[in-house]
């Protein structure tokens, strides 16, 4: 084991959550001191997007089948709402004099430390260079101008993470959730893209630091210290007719681009410090690599009855703080089509293009036609030998659907062992179902050790296809980075690091809280044009 999986592996044991005691974290929390979950940079011009808010008629269900969506043209107005339907605001909720915005992407604590760029390569909507898009006033701030654009017209985001606006609240542990964080944007550009007949290709070929220098983040100048941002993954958006141009030819681009803005102080005070988070980014760091895409064949997810809109189902996507303890059962139909939707074969992971790592241990509490119990779904079928090794010898690994690799594996009323492994929440056991997602650990790192943040991606790219896929059944999920690690890997009779749990996930039927109010993503930007 070389010294870089050694470190992420200790940082791993090192953040777990156990019955006795948290991973270290801020021993008191200022709340009036949270950092701005919003980044400006001075000194760039920014332009406007299209308004917010446009409704797209494309169903749900049509997205399916991606490729018979015809393709927006892109333009202002499209580039916007991918923005928008990825990273743009979904409403703001309040309570007594707090205000808050939530986003079309989840965030562990709604602290957001993904920031997002887009690299528009010529001059056909906005000045060809890289922009930061800053969500709250729906607009682009131009990092820098490219001064030989290409002929062809091409669009690329890239993603980083901020992760001391995680670590501000949850220590040591944050770096998980910010990679948790990624994977979910990841989920939810994949959606806004395929919404507009757009395709994305994630390019794991690239180095962090290459990431780093097309978004400009390793010009350390431009930032506080404390409050940089480390590169995570470059995205090229496919567009009908249009070639993909290699990011190579971007990479020429940025080293003649001249360069605008310093980023703004996060106003924060940094009262902690947690150096085992940039050991971990160091450790994880990617460079570059020449994996050969996995492709699988297609397959059709289970269908799903939903009528309304890609659109609407991505804009009230929200987290359930509670469930409705007493609900009736989740349809069977819908439980299978949820998950369903998470296989490497189902047209939401078709861009992942890397093997399958993760499965789900299920947790049914109010399923129709299930018996409560802890049941699993294989994402990969090839997985059930080691799993039945590695698991309780008492599970009987009963077969119990025809299409799918989903196995009973014991009967009987689990809702307090659930609520206990994922912290005690009550979300874990008032639901219909919650589950934890076990990765193959061991044998992924054993490849390099960055594999440690694509383990947690992909975690939370299932976690943003069950968000969406909740919704469209008219129920409601929770992601939960909470839960007591090595207890759940007890429960399920993992006893090394070939399998770790790395995430946990809730559905059901949520119980709004009436004392919040609800107002609109961006009302705030009609009351300053009025
Ligand atoms: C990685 C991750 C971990 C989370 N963990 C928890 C959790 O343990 N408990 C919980 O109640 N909510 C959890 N959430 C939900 C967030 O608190 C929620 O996404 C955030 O407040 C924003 O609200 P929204 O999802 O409604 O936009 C988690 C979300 C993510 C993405």
């Amino acid at each position: 084991m070389n010294a870089q999986t050694t470190m992420i592996k200790n940082y791993h044991q090192r953040t777990k959550h156990t019955l006795q005691h948290y991973a270290k974290g801020p021993e008191t929390i200022d709340w009036d001191d949270q950092p701005d979950p919003f980044r400006y940079f001075s000194g760039c011009t920014r332009y406007a997007l299209p308004a917010p808010g446009q409704a797209l008629s494309v169903l749900f269900t049509e997205l399916d089948q991606p490729q018979t969506i015809t393709a927006h043209a892109l333009n202002l107005k499209s580039v916007g709402l991918l923005l928008e339907l990825s990273f743009g605001l979904s409403c703001w909720k309040g309570f007594d004099a707090n205000r808050w915005a939530l986003r079309c992407n989840p965030s562990s604590g709604n602290l957001h430390p993904t920031e997002a760029y887009l690299i528009a390569t010529n001059h056909h909507f906005v000045p060809a260079g890289v922009y930061h898009y800053l969500s709250y006033e729906h607009s682009l701030e131009q990092r820098c101008q490219f001064h030989e654009p290409t002929t062809e017209s091409a669009i690329f985001i890239g993603l980083s993470s901020i992760h001391w606006r995680e670590a501000w609240k949850y220590g040591e542990r944050a770096f998980r959730y910010c990679q948790h964080d990624i994977g979910h944007a990841l989920g939810a550009l994949r959606y806004a893209a395929a919404s507009l007949g757009w395709s994305i290709d994630i390019l794991f070929t690239a180095a962090d630091t290459d990431i780093a220098s097309l978004l400009g983040l390793n010009r350390q100048t431009d930032f506080i210290p404390k409050e940089h941002e480390s590169p995570d993954v470059l995205c090229r958006i496919q567009i009908a007719d249009h070639a993909p141009m290699a990011y190579l030819d971007i990479m020429a681009l940025v080293a003649q681009a001249t360069w605008f803005g310093t980023a703004d102080s996060l106003r924060a005070y940094h009262l902690y410090d947690w150096p085992i988070i940039d050991d971990a980014t160091l450790a994880t760091e990617k460079s570059l690599t020449h994996e050969a895409p996995w492709l699988t064949t297609r397959q059709d997810p289970l269908p799903s009855h939903c009528e309304k809109t890609a659109s609407q189902i991505i804009r009230q996507r929200r987290s359930a703080q509670q469930f409705d303890g007493k609900m009736s059962p989740l349809a069977h139909d819908k439980f299978f089509r949820i998950l369903s939707a998470t296989l490497p074969n189902a047209p939401a992971f078709g861009f992942w293009q890397m093997p399958p790592k993760v499965d789900l241990f299920i947790f049914v509490h109010r399923v129709d036609g299930l018996a409560p119990g802890l049941y699993v779904l294989l994402r990969e079928t090839s997985r059930l030998p080691a799993l039945q090794q590695a698991c309780l010898s008492s599970f009987s690994w009963n077969k119990h659907h025809d299409d799918l690799a989903f196995y009973q594996l014991y009967t009987g009323d689990l809702k307090l062992i659930a609520k206990t492994l994922s912290c005690h929440q009550p979300i874990a056991s008032d639901s219909a179902f919650s589950l934890a997602m076990v990765a193959e650990f061991d044998a992924s790192l054993a490849i390099t050790p960055w594999k440690y943040r694509q383990l947690f991606w992909e975690c939370g790219l299932i976690g943003q296809i069950l968000y969406l896929e909740a919704e469209a059944a008219e129920m409601r999920g929770t992601g939960i980075g909470c839960y007591f690690d090595d207890s759940v890997h007890e429960v399920l009779g993992l006893k090394d690091e070939t399998f770790q749990s790395l995430y946990h996930f809730t559905i059901g039927k949520a119980r709004e809280d009436q004392r919040l109010q609800t107002s609109p993503a961006y009302g705030h930007l009609q009351l300053k044009s009025s």
